[in-house]
């Protein structure tokens, strides 16, 4: 079996902060509302000019230097997004010429919020196959541009980033196990149903495709399926709760993650939490969570680490990592298939 290891992560928000005073002076709403049922203080707004191809290529740029890895070196580019620059081509193509990238597939993935967690285990099952030995995997969103900033019950929850990682054949680690759902049949519970690709750097474009939901149903919805696939992965991999040293979760609500850790009886030093600062950046929320506990030196060497996430679909799941930091095997070990621009790309 081939393990993998993240060699490098990287992140970047856009300049412009937008706080909660802010929203006070847009909508009916006030800090201490936003704080208290969401633990948001602030989020990060892209600027006119700035799309998701641009976040993602910042924070892939990061994750890159700090794997010490020449873009050349990649072979495939998975970018998770709901909120890509166009219909195509996709995220991923315009960060793969952006990088440089020339002998890299590259594809986008789109599962709403869950996008990043669908997109890692992908890119772990491509090297686990063989069929790659470098991946960069990148949630990125600005959904700035799919909210509706009239409406209160939406537009204090989300925010633009991106969060990438480089994912590299290694002696060592890599996936324990993970569990990806869906129920397609509460679609009307979160969704934004517009061509929102279509929109322009201004936010110009058609109108019907804001994010609309049943916050109260996506609420307890998440606490309860996000516990679930934690619950299911843990025991495919023979491990309790207390054995996790890192849950990552989706960040979209503190309390949806106090709920989660709560319900498996977590410390609350074993959750990553920095909604504070970013609010929901969807695809872009778990990786910039990863990297930021990465800077924050929680991912040591065979540390378990847990990814959750929900989102429209509805979608939902779990992956539960072993960290890794050691070098790679010789290339002879990894010798398969390997993906080609002209293989993975559309
Ligand atoms: N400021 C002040 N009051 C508000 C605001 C606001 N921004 N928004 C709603 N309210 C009011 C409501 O109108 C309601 O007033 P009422 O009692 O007079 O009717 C009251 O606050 C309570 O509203 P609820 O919706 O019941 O509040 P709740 O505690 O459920 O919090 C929230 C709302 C924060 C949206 C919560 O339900 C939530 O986080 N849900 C999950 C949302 C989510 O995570 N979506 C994921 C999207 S991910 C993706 O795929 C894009």
């Amino acid at each position: 079996m081939i393990h993998c290891r993240v060699a490098g992560l990287g992140r970047y928000v856009p300049e412009h902060i937008l706080t909660n005073a802010d929203l006070e002076r847009m909508v009916e709403t006030s800090d201490q509302w936003i704080i208290d049922r969401t633990g948001i203080e602030e989020r990060h707004i892209a600027a006119p000019g700035e799309t998701t191809s641009t976040l993602a290529l910042a924070a892939a740029r990061v994750a890159l230097e700090r794997a010490a890895i020449d873009a050349a070196e990649l072979d495939l580019i998975i970018a998770a997004t709901t909120t890509p620059d166009g219909l195509f081509p996709s995220v991923a193509s315009l960060v793969q010429d952006g990088l440089g990238a020339s002998r890299a597939g590259a594809f986008d993935v789109n599962a709403a919020c869950m996008g990043f967690v669908s997109a890692l285990a992908t890119g772990t099952q491509f090297i686990g196959a063989g069929s790659a030995r470098r991946i960069l995997v990148i949630g990125a969103e600005v959904l700035s541009r799919i909210v509706n900033w009239q409406d209160r019950g939406t537009c204090v929850l989300f925010g633009d980033g991106a969060g990438a990682l480089v994912l590299e054949a290694a002696e060592f680690g890599g996936p324990l196990g993970f569990v990806l759902r869906s129920d397609g049949a509460r679609r009307d519970q979160l969704f934004a149903s517009g061509l929102c690709g279509a929109r322009d750097a201004e936010g110009n474009g058609p109108l019907d495709c804001y994010i609309q939901m049943d916050g109260p149903a996506i609420f307890k919805f998440a606490v309860q399926a996000m516990t679930e696939a934690l619950r299911e992965t843990l025991s495919g991999a023979r491990l309790g709760p207390d054995e996790i040293d890192l849950l990552v979760p989706h960040q979209a609500n503190l309390r949806i993650i106090q709920g989660v850790a709560k319900a498996l009886g977590l410390r609350p030093e074993q959750a990553m939490v920095n909604i504070q600062k970013y609010g929901n950046t969807s695809s872009a929320s778990i990786p910039m969570a990863l990297c930021e506990a990465a800077e924050q030196g929680r991912l040591r060497e065979g540390a378990r680490v847990a990814l959750c996430g929900f989102g429209g679909g509805l979608a939902w799941g779990a992956m539960l990592l072993e960290w890794s930091t050691s070098g790679i095997p010789p290339a002879a070990s990894t010798s398969g298939g390997r993906m080609t621009a002209s293989r993975a790309g559309g």
